[in-house]
Order: structure tokens, then sequence, then C-alpha cells
């Protein structure tokens, strides 16, 4: 049997989706140990802490042994090929995870490995942190297919990631992006083709009107930091403040992946706010971790 990889949410159907979220939050998965004495490798092209820690305590959780390694070390497709080094570590490890510039980088990973891939974020995606997303909303909002969730700033691998599995669980995603950085209608099309609704707007108001709940990320990505002050001045008007919270729900909460940069994309008084999700939401990186290791090896 060929490995079950996760790259995206897109690829997963509801069932799986509903399957990993299931998981996620079954403590037998931790007393099962389906890591026991296996290895899983971590490969980090980009800093992280969340990402790095849940995954690394997760692998523990599960009874596995997690190494760590970065990605200057590895030199994919410079020191040796992403596929060399996916077939080598696939026989010292049960899964591989990548953190990625890249999206075609764990693609290639998977077209090799006989063991699972894992994106742990590529510039297309994040789907363990939308997994996260929707274990956080689900607990503090109720389910998904009865919310709207907003989204401001840049249409980027997060945005992406929470819009599709919002989708897919048949909810409502809204983005208010500015031009040029937004899902475009083919795009819009794509997430509506799952089950939900997606829609977006210019103007950051508009696009949380009924929203509950208003999500945002950094305006500069990593990789990003050479167009750090071009974005600024673009997302400015973006800003998730109190003036935006107040256009939503009267009880809409506020979430964000982190790291999260005060006085940019939200102010320290929504950041900080009892209406902000954002510690439970970052805690839940673990919650997920465990789930999506133990579907990608049951599915093995
Ligand atoms: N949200 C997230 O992936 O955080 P890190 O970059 O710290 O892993
Ligand atoms: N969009 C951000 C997410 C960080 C977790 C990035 O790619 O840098």
């Amino acid at each position: 049997m060929s490995a079950q990889h996760l790259l995206d949410i897109a690829s997963l159907s509801q069932e799986e989706l509903r399957r990993i979220l299931d998981l996620s939050v079954d403590p037998l998965v931790i007393h099962k140990k389906p890591l026991q004495d296996k290895g899983v490798a971590l490969i980090f092209e980009k800093p992280s802490n969340r990402t790095r820690h849940s995954m690394e305590m997760a692998v523990v959780a599960l009874g596995g042994h997690p190494v760590y390694t970065r990605g200057e070390e590895i030199g994919f497709d410079t020191r040796e090929s992403v596929e060399d080094v996916a077939r080598i570590m696939a026989g010292y490890h049960s899964v591989l995870a990548a953190r990625v510039f890249s999206h075609s980088v764990v693609e290639r990973m998977a077209n090799v490995s006989s063991v699972p891939v894992i994106n742990m974020l590529s510039d297309m995606s994040h789907p363990l942190q939308a997994l996260a997303d929707i274990i956080t909303m689900e607990e503090h909002c109720g389910p998904i297919s009865s919310l709207q969730v907003s989204w401001l700033g840049d249409y980027n691998n997060v945005a992406r990631s929470l819009g599709e599995a919002v989708c897919k669980l048949g909810g409502h995603i809204a983005y208010g992006c500015p031009m040029g950085y937004e899902p475009n209608a083919h795009e819009l099309d794509r997430l509506q083709s799952f089950g939900g609704k997606a829609h977006h707007s210019t103007d950051p108001i508009e696009a949380v009107k009924g929203a509950h709940v208003v999500h945002t990320d950094t305006w500069i990505s990593m990789g990003q930091e050479a167009e750090a002050s071009g974005r600024r001045q673009i997302f400015g008007a973006y800003q998730v403040n109190d003036q935006v919270m107040s256009a939503a729900q009267p009880d809409a909460k506020f979430m964000h992946c982190m790291p999260a940069h005060r006085g940019e994309e939200v102010t320290a008084e929504v950041f900080d706010s009892s209406v902000s999700l954002v510690i439970e939401q970052g805690h839940h990186r673990l919650t997920s971790a465990r789930g999506a290791l133990a579907w990608v090896l049951e599915k093995s």
C-alpha cells in the first residue's frame, strides 16, 4: 500500500478531514502509541516556534523520536536532490515532515517517499495550522457549518488552507484583501466547489460583517522580507482593530496563527483582549499535530 501524505487540505475529502479532527482530540491515540520506537524527520527551510515544538512533542506523545534538521544542513537541490533526501530518509523514519519555501519540494518528496510526507508550511499551504484553527473555532464558536469566518490581509498560505478547511466543512469564508493580494474569481470558485461559501471584498468592514470569527496573519510572510515596507503600506487599511471587531457579530472572536506584530496586522487592544483565542489556537497546534501524524500512519 502506498503512503498517505498530508500536503494540503484541498486534497482531503470531508470525511478524511473529519477523521483527522477526531483523531486529534481522541485520547486513545496517545494510549496506542502508533510511533513506538519510530523516527520522524522534521526538516525546516524556514524558522519556526509553534510548528517545531508541537510536532516534536506530538511525535514524543505518540511514542516516537523526532529528528530536527535545518534546511541548510540538508541542502535541497544544492547538496543533493530533494528526491535523494526523501528516499534515504524514508529508510530511517516512519514520517517525513518539511517546512519549505516552494510547495513543489513537498510534492517531489511525496512522489518518491515510501513513508508519509507532511507539509509543515509551504508558500501554498499550512494544513497543520488550518486543522488547529478548526478545532479552536468548533470548541469556542460551534460547528463550522454554522459559522462565518472573515479573513483580513494577505491571501497567503494560511488564508488558503483556512478557506479550504472552512469550505470543506460547509462554512462561510469571507476575505477582505487589497487588490493583487486577494483570492480571484477562479480561486473563490475552487473554494466553493468544496461545499461552503467563499467571497471577497476589498472593503475590510464589509468583509467582517456577520463574522463569528475574524482571522488575520502577518502582512510579510517568511521569504517576503524585501517587500516589507511596500506591504505595510498596501495592507495598512486591513488592520484588525476595535472598529473592525465592532463591525463583526457582537460576540465575535479574534484569531491569528502567530507570530503576530502588534500595531501592524492587529492592534494590541484586540490581540490581547478577552475575545482573542490566539493562545488556545496556538496550543491546539499540538492537538492537530497528533491527529495529523496518527491519520497518515493509520492510512499508510
Ligand atoms: N503558526 C506557525 O506556524 O508558527 P511557527 O512559524 O512559529 O511554527
Ligand atoms: N504566512 C506566514 C505564516 C507563518 C506561520 C508565513 O508564511 O510566514
